[in-house]
């Protein structure tokens, strides 16, 4: 059988390769842009980063950790500078880090992402590849209660810290 352009068939045929080619990238593309096709294959999550979220109060963090907060895809950090928060989607095709099989895992001796690897230190400066930018530093405060909140739409400097006010 060849392919022929003027035959219906090829292009059908065409199609499935394509797919057949994407198929590794799924996971991350689904992750990104989950539809209504897939409800069974991709793991339900929030909406991707958007708004203000709360991860907990600070008397609760413990200082020289850096965790990642669960289904809220942002990691929250505490050292002796103050607080930080990450956005925990990889520079590279957007998985979650921390989340699902195989999903790497966040600590204070840095981060790696269990799609293909690329790796972070504590600050979300990339340290290798495939990924080729570090991960978004978000804005943190502390309110007078103690609540920390990461707000998913703003950026800080990369190493910005909240500093702590005892
Ligand atoms: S999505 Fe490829 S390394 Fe993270």
């Amino acid at each position: 059988m060849h392919d022929d352009e003027n035959d219906p068939r090829s292009g059908s045929r065409r199609r499935v390769l394509k797919l057949l080619a994407l198929a590794p990238l799924a996971g991350c593309v689904a992750d990104a842009e989950p539809t209504d096709d897939d409800d069974d294959e991709v793991p339900s999550g929030p909406p991707p980063l958007v708004g203000e979220v709360s991860v907990g109060r600070v008397d609760e963090l413990q200082p020289m950790t850096l965790q990642a907060i669960p289904g809220e895809r942002v990691a929250i950090g505490r050292d002796d500078g103050g607080l930080w928060a990450l956005s925990l989607l990889c520079g590279h095709l957007g998985c979650t880090i921390g989340e699902g099989e195989g999903a790497g895992g966040v600590s204070f001796n840095g981060i790696r992402c269990g799609c293909h690897g690329s790796e972070y230190g504590r600050d979300g400066d990339l340290q290798h590849g495939p990924s080729t930018q570090p991960l978004r530093n978000l804005a943190v405060r502390v309110e007078g209660s103690g609540e920390i909140i990461v707000d998913r739409d703003e950026d800080v400097a990369l190493g910005s810290r909240t500093p702590l006010v005892s």
